[in-house]
């Protein structure tokens, strides 16, 4: 089921073999500075632990400390940018069991927050 989620996000079959090179080029037109400011608007702190942002850091979900340089996005999904950019944006839709919201985010918004979280190593 994981590889059909991923062939719908465009990452084709080779993702769930290959090994994880996570954001060494960042997230494609992605601008962390405009993703660390959504990440404080929306206050994903009050759920998550995140560097650079400022308390509360919630427990609700996982530390996003290194989320950049992990293997896996929810212990299970490559950690990529097209699979975090949906990630945090609708994270149901990937994993339909998750304690994470989907967030109000759209497809650029969701780019810049991605391309913050990369920079998390
Ligand atoms: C209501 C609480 C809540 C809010 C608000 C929330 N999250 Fe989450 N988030 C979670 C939970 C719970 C998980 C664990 C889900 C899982 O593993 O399936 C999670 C997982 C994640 C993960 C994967 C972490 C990992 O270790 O693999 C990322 C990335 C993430 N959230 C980013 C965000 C961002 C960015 C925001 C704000 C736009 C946000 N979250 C808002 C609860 C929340």
């Amino acid at each position: 089921m994981i590889c059909a989620i991923l062939l719908s996000v465009g990452l084709g079959a080779s993702a769930c073999a290959a090994p994880v090179i996570p954001f060494e080029q960042g997230v494609p037109r992605g601008d962390p500075a405009s993703g660390r400011r959504l990440i404080a608007a929306l206050a994903c702190t009050s759920c998550h632990a995140i560097p650079g942002l400022p308390r509360p850091h919630g427990n609700v979900g996982p530390s996003l400390a290194g989320i950049g340089s992990r293997a896996f996005v929810a212990g299970m999904l490559p950690n990529r940018p097209a699979v975090l950019v949906r990630f945090v944006r609708d994270a149901p839709s990937l994993v339909p069991a998750t304690g994470m919201p989907r967030m109000p985010l759209d497809d650029r918004q969701a780019r810049d927050v991605a391309a913050f979280l990369a920079t998390l190593r």
